[in-house]
């Protein structure tokens, strides 16, 4: 095949770039084949363990997808009005836990959820990387950071990776579609820009570091310790500015976590995570239907390795606004019916 016309503008010798070379020795992108240099966001995300893509939901569409966001909040009947700030009250929404995430109510199945997960630009973007179109896709929580967080748990930084240290190299690319203009001063994520590429010394260096509990051996939690150790070693954390309808990845081993708004500004996020296939088992697959039919949410992992409940609990007890199903139920495309997994499912 002929070079494209960024490629031969942008003749760079990987060779001579020892932390390029690294994340392309183990990940899946040179497995792509395609030529390292690609001039497009894989680019950023290879050098930064992040990249922003510009627009990849349409600005109309992403809009409308904010207000049906608010639509969500506003079913439950409790008080909440997106145009009164004063009803930004606990008692007034659904459970939101102290970093913004809906778990339950079978949000993660809302239609418009559905319809974001969907959208040709996000899909095509996981496609490019992982160089095929047989995906499945999370059914991950959704996010709103209100900008009033009065009535809230404070949201304290909680710099992780989500992967297990003892599996390294590249396993998982996260993202999340940003729905509400959101630049330096408003909520959302911060990563560590480089931190996927030190990755592997970080651990070795931090062996004794005692760990942060975590529910599951895929998160690890940055010490004090282990955030001087990033300091010392030159990185820095970076506040990442979108506008709505951008997609924002991110290499799992990448240190990220979210910080919360210092302006007027809420902020959305709906987490879009997707793997080939390939990599899930018949059993997750099946695991993954039994998800989607019981519209229950999963974490970012598409495989399905660990299934949410639908149980909210609101002050220890059972929510009493708990819901098995969606305010909207969703609407699949054939496309989007095929991320669900069910159709790899061999009978
Ligand atoms: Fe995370």
């Amino acid at each position: 095949m002929a070079p494209s016309a960024i490629e031969v503008e942008r003749p760079v010798d990987v060779s001579t770039t020892p932390s390029v070379k690294k994340i392309l020795s183990d990940s899946r992108l040179t497995a792509a084949q395609i030529r390292p240099i690609y001039g497009d966001f894989r680019d950023d995300l290879v050098r930064d363990g992040y990249a922003v893509v510009k627009g990849a939901v349409p600005r109309e569409r992403a809009d409308d997808y904010g207000r049906a966001f608010y639509d969500f909040l506003e079913s439950f009947d409790l008080g909440f009005d997106r145009n009164d700030p004063s009803t930004i009250k606990r008692a007034k929404l659904p459970v939101i836990n102290e970093k913004g995430m809906v778990l339950d109510y079978a949000a993660p199945h809302e239609n418009f959820v559905w319809q974001i997960r969907s959208e040709p630009g996000v899909v095509e973007t996981f496609e490019k990387v992982h160089g095929t179109r047989d995906l499945i896709v999370s059914f991950d929580a959704i996010n709103i950071g209100f900008h009033d967080r009065s009535d809230f748990p404070a949201n304290k930084p909680w710099p992780h990776q989500d992967q297990d240290p003892a599996k390294p190299g590249f396993r998982c690319l996260q993202g999340l579609v940003n729905l509400q203009p959101c630049g330096p001063n408003d909520g959302g994520l911060i990563v560590c820009k480089g931190g996927h590429i030190i990755s592997e010394e970080f651990h070795k260096d931090m062996a004794d570091e005692p760990r942060i509990p975590a529910w599951t051996p895929e998160w690890y939690g940055f010490t004090d310790n282990g955030m001087k150790w990033l300091k010392d070693h030159g990185l820095e954390w970076i506040k990442v500015c979108a506008e709505p309808g951008d997609l924002i990845l991110w290499d799992s081993r990448t240190p990220h976590y979210n910080v919360p708004t210092t302006s007027k500004q809420d902020r959305m996020a709906i987490y879009t995570c997707y793997m080939p296939v390939s990599e899930a088992t018949q059993e997750d697959l099946i695991r993954k239907k039994r998800a989607f039919e019981e519209r229950l949410g999963t974490t970012h992992w598409p495989n399905a390795r660990h299934l949410g409940t639908n149980i909210a609990k609101r002050d220890g007890v059972e929510c009493p606004y708990n819901r098995s199903r969606p305010s909207v139920e969703p609407e699949l495309t054939e496309r989007a019916f095929k991320l669900t997994g069910i159709p790899y499912i061999r009978a």
